[in-house]
């Protein structure tokens, strides 16, 4: 029993002595963040100044660009953003800064590598180096941060891969390498960046293609403007740039995304025609909607077509463009996996197409604001899950009658599954 008790303690303790008793060199403390920052100082042209504050005769977490953490004087941020500061390196010294959250070194013209040891700055959220001189490969080591979740890098002279270690960066949100000189390839790793939500690659080696190999893209909501760059589609499976300003035509290059399963491209500026898209067997869900795409009759009936390869395919949004001419009857022929299908605010005309007591699963079809002239299909009105036309109407029906009056091209259609009542117009 005592020896077990005794072997107990030790299991419990001895590990944390030995992990301590070989870490003596990392007894950092507020003493060693002073020194880290005046060897900093030592190492960096001033031009400005700005470091002048930094001296004995005050307390370091009074120093200009210097943020602690309250209690016991740890350097919690350093930020000396766009001083002119000059140095051949960033000082490695930095790493001994081992409560650092925020490095923000940008604007400046520090040269040479960023440093391996930053690795240690395990508590590092935000590294911000952009528009500097930096040469050399992006550090594996950074990988070691798992706090990150920003990572400024841009306007420097990176070169090499991307390391696929940063696909271990869980918490990473924005990661800024444009303007460097690195080869584009996104390494497969990075499809487990799930919390990324500003990637921009710009401008590099093979500028503008950077080769997308990774599984997810996910960007929406940003300021991503300007084109869709081509031959990144390779094996992409969910696209979803949203509530962007791309203003570009959707280049062909995009067939070749095979692997797409959702692409959403909605509410950005997007120009030219509707892409033909039959080489993606997989794709479920597919968002042009609110974009400036352009059809004819004749486009109609390819895009159509195309899309009956893509036998997987349960939402199709079309709608606010400028489709125009007929919808070609091989409409018909889409998936039957189809649960919404808008083509509302478009410029269509002629006959609706038969054939849709095919969709089961339609619960949707929002098409006004056309210039359909046939009245929908009475088989519409057999789709058992069927529930609007047009989606988000709340009130009576009488209310919708009412609509219908004054909208002439507007056709509502409201499957009242107590009463088995079908109205449409
Ligand atoms: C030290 O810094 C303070 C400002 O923080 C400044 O007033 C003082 O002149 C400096 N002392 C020296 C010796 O540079
Ligand atoms: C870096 O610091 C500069 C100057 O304080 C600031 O304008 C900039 O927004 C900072 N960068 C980031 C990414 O926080
Ligand atoms: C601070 O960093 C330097 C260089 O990286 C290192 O030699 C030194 O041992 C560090 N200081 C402490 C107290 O760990
Ligand atoms: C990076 O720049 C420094 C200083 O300009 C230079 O000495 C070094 O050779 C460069 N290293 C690489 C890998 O280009
Ligand atoms: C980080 O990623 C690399 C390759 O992407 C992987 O081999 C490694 O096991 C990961 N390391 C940790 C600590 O998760
Ligand atoms: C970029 O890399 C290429 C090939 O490695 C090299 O030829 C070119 O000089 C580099 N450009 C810059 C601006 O460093
Ligand atoms: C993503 O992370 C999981 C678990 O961390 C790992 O098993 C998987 O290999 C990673 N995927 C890629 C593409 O790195
Ligand atoms: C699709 O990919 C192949 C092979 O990479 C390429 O030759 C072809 O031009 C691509 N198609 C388009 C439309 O870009
Ligand atoms: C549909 O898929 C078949 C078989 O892969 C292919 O030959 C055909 O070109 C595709 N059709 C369209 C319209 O893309
Ligand atoms: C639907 O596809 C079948 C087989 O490809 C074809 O024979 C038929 O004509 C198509 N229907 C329409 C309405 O285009």
């Amino acid at each position: 029993m005592e020896h077990l008790h005794i072997l107990m303690i030790l299991l419990l303790y001895f590990p944390i002595v030995l992990y301590c008793s070989t870490n003596k060199v990392g007894a950092l403390d507020s003493n060693t963040d002073r020194e880290a920052l005046l060897h900093f100082k030592n190492m960096v042209y001033d031009p400005r100044k700005a470091l002048s504050g930094w001296n004995s005769s005050s307390s370091h977490c009074t120093w200009f660009g210097v943020s602690c953490t309250n209690g016991d004087n740890r350097v919690s941020s350093l930020s000396l953003a766009g001083l002119g500061l000059s140095a051949t390196a960033i000082p490695s010294q930095l790493s001994n800064l081992s409560t650092l959250t925020v490095l923000n070194l940008s604007h400046n013209l520090f040269y040479g590598q960023i440093p391996e040891e930053f690795s240690q700055l395990t508590l590092l959220q935000s590294i911000i180096l952009g528009t500097n001189s930096i040469n050399g490969t992006i550090p594996v080591g950074l990988s070691q941060c798992y706090g990150l979740r920003v990572i400024h890098l841009e306007n420097n002279q990176l070169t090499g891969n991307l390391p696929s270690e940063l696909g271990n960066l869980s918490r990473l949100e924005v990661l800024d390498v444009s303007m460097n000189n690195l080869t584009s390839i996104i390494p497969p790793t990075f499809g487990n960046l799930t919390s990324l939500s500003f990637l921009a690659l710009a401008r590099n080696q093979q500028d503008p293609k950077f080769y997308l190999q990774h599984v997810f893209i996910g960007l929406t909501d940003n300021d991503l403007s300007g084109e869709l760059q081509t031959d990144i589609w390779t094996s992409l499976q969910q696209i979803f740039l949203a509530n962007n300003k791309l203003d570009s035509f959707i280049p062909g290059s995009l067939s070749n995304a095979s692997q797409i399963q959702q692409l959403d491209l909605s509410s950005n500026n997007l120009q030219g025609t509707l892409p033909l898209l039959g080489n993606m067997k997989n794709l479920v869900k597919l968002n042009l909607g609110v974009n400036n795409l352009f059809s004819t009759t004749e486009l109609n009936l390819q895009v159509m077509n195309s899309l009956s390869n893509c036998t997987q395919l349960e939402y199709l949004m079309l709608n606010s463009n400028r489709l125009a001419g007929e919808l070609p009857s091989s409409v018909a022929n889409l998936s039957t996996n189809l649960k919404e299908f808008c083509l509302d605010d478009n410029f269509l005309s002629g006959r609706f197409p038969q054939g849709f007591e095919r969709f089961q699963n339609l619960m949707a079809l929002p098409i006004h604001k056309n210039s359909f002239t046939s009245e929908i299909p009475s088989s519409i009105g057999k789709l058992r899950n069927f529930r609007y036309l047009r989606r988000k109407e709340t009130g009576s029906l009488d209310q919708f009658r009412k609509y219908l009056v004054i909208l002439q091209d507007y056709i509502f259609l409201h499957w009242d599954i107590t009463s088995s009542l079908v109205e449409f117009q």
